[in-house]
């Protein structure tokens, strides 16, 4: 099939070339010309675990290619898929200015071409907006009707940061939500020979189920995070506990990992809409509404143990080691990194803050600014002479760091551990202040 892909950040891209190596022929559109360069000399101008290998293989094959040429990609394809970003606007709302932009310029090639096209929309937006905002723009500006002249879906993605490629070709489910039969027999076509259930539904209902996937994912990691709270207090580890309920095959123990707060660009902004929402339709929910309120809090879980465990309880003028900045491991996103609310937390107590991260530092300088925090690529060395640390972002480099280097490095080897990463035995056993989330006494 040919098909054209509207947008090339992490989504767009590994759709497209996930799709090409799939056998279909590509055209990704981007205003940006710097990424459509990159992406045509086979480079991804993003980080995704095994895109640049595919990049490689598809390019010279003509298999996937970019353009800034958005009229060209639709008249060329059968589908158009438009994966813009949808950034959160006033903290509640999607934000579709790209969405619209998009949209209207894929409506007046549609206006130009005389055959038959499916458009789906793969951005994540609140439920209803397929319906009652994309139709009308495409309708409009293409001066045609869908259903008859051209096909409209919605077909969401359930694609995690870093491991995109992976999660794209082994879904656990494809949801295909269509206008009608014809619009939802065009998108099964290329999911053809992907070996996972598919779901047909309308477009509404698609919207609802990525949002509703994101929302209780980030519920449920809040769930456990709150127990950890609890567990700390009583005395037991929240590790076996959320073990003990994993091995339940209802409950399971996928995104029970209990830490300091789920962040990124996607949990934040699709729960805060979802709550937003149901105040919209006079029906506020009041599990969304804790869940975000308890993840506010959760950074500074963090904070408050450490304050009970300086002898003086205070901040002032001590050196405090942050090790990692982005919202998780192998990324350098920082947006809603729980690792800001941290950072700004001390610095406003007035402590020194020295941070590291394997790759997030040169992001992390535009959402955090401060004459007392300092930005450190050797972790070994931010340690040195350090009062406590924080261990934020579970990134794997970070084993490095033996229990030695932190009893001896450090003034005094305090660690809190937000993601349970290090063995609290051994740091114990070589004279660490160790403390977990989640980790009674
Ligand atoms: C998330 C979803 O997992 C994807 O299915 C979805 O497609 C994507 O959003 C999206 O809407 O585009 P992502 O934001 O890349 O993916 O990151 P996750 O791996 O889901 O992690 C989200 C946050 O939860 C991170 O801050 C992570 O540290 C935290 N987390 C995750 C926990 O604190 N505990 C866990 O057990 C799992």
């Amino acid at each position: 099939m040919k098909i054209a892909i509207i947008g090339t950040g992490y989504v767009g891209l590994v759709t497209g070339a996930c799709f090409a190596s799939k056998g279909h022929d590509v055209i990704c559109v981007d205003v940006i010309e710097e990424k459509v360069s990159k992406i045509n000399e086979g480079i991804a101008p993003i980080y995704e675990e095994g895109l640049d290998e595919l990049l490689k293989e598809l390019v010279p094959k003509k298999k996937l290619k970019a353009t800034l040429n958005a009229k060209d990609a639709v008249m060329l394809s059968e589908l158009i898929i438009i994966c813009v970003g949808t950034p959160s606007k006033d903290e509640a709302i999607f934000d579709y200015t790209y969405l619209e932009e998009a949209t209207k310029n894929v409506g007046l090639a549609l206006k130009e071409s005389d055959d038959y096209k499916v458009v789906v929309i793969k951005s994540t937006c609140s439920p209803g907006t397929t319906l009652n905002l994309i139709k009308p723009i495409l309708e409009e500006t293409s001066g045609k009707e869908s259903g008859e002249d051209f096909g409209l879906g919605f077909n969401p993605e359930f694609l995690r940061e870093g491991v995109a490629v992976e999660d794209f070709l082994n879904p656990d489910r494809i949801v295909i939500g269509g206008i009608d039969e014809r619009s939802i027999k065009s998108i099964r076509t290329v999911f053809e020979d992907f070996d996972s259930p598919i779901l047909e539904v309308d477009p509404t209902t698609a919207e609802m189920i990525k949002i509703t996937s994101n929302s209780f994912l980030a519920m449920k990691i809040s769930f456990i995070n709150e127990i950890a709270n609890i567990t700390e207090k009583i005395g037991s580890d929240i590790q076996d506990v959320a073990k003990g309920m994993g091995l339940d095959h209802r409950i399971s123990d996928k995104f029970l990992r209990a830490g300091l707060g789920w962040g990124g660009s996607c949990f934040p902004k699709d729960i805060s809409a979802l709550y937003h929402q149901s105040k919209e339709v006079g029906v506020p929910s009041k599990l969304l509404e804790s869940t975000i309120a308890a993840n506010k809090k959760q950074p500074l879980r963090a904070v408050e143990i450490l304050k009970s465990a300086l002898e003086d309880r205070s901040f002032e003028g001590k050196k405090i080691v942050i090790l990692g900045l982005a919202f998780k491991p192998d990324t350098d996103d920082m947006r809603d990194a729980v690792s800001i609310p941290i950072i700004n937390h001390l610095l406003d107590k007035d402590a020194i803050i020295y941070a590291t991260d394997p790759i997030a530092i040169e992001n992390a300088k535009g959402y955090l600014d401060h004459s007392n925090l300092h930005f450190v690529k050797d972790p070994a060395e931010a340690l040195e002479d350090a009062d406590a640390c924080i261990l934020v972002t579970e990134w794997k480099k970070f084993a490095l760091l033996t229990p030695k280097i932190f009893a001896e490095s450090m003034k005094t080897p305090i660690l809190i551990d937000g993601r349970r990463f290090f063995d609290p035995a051994k740091m114990r056993a070589e004279g660490v202040i160790y403390y977990g989330i989640g980790l009674g006494k």
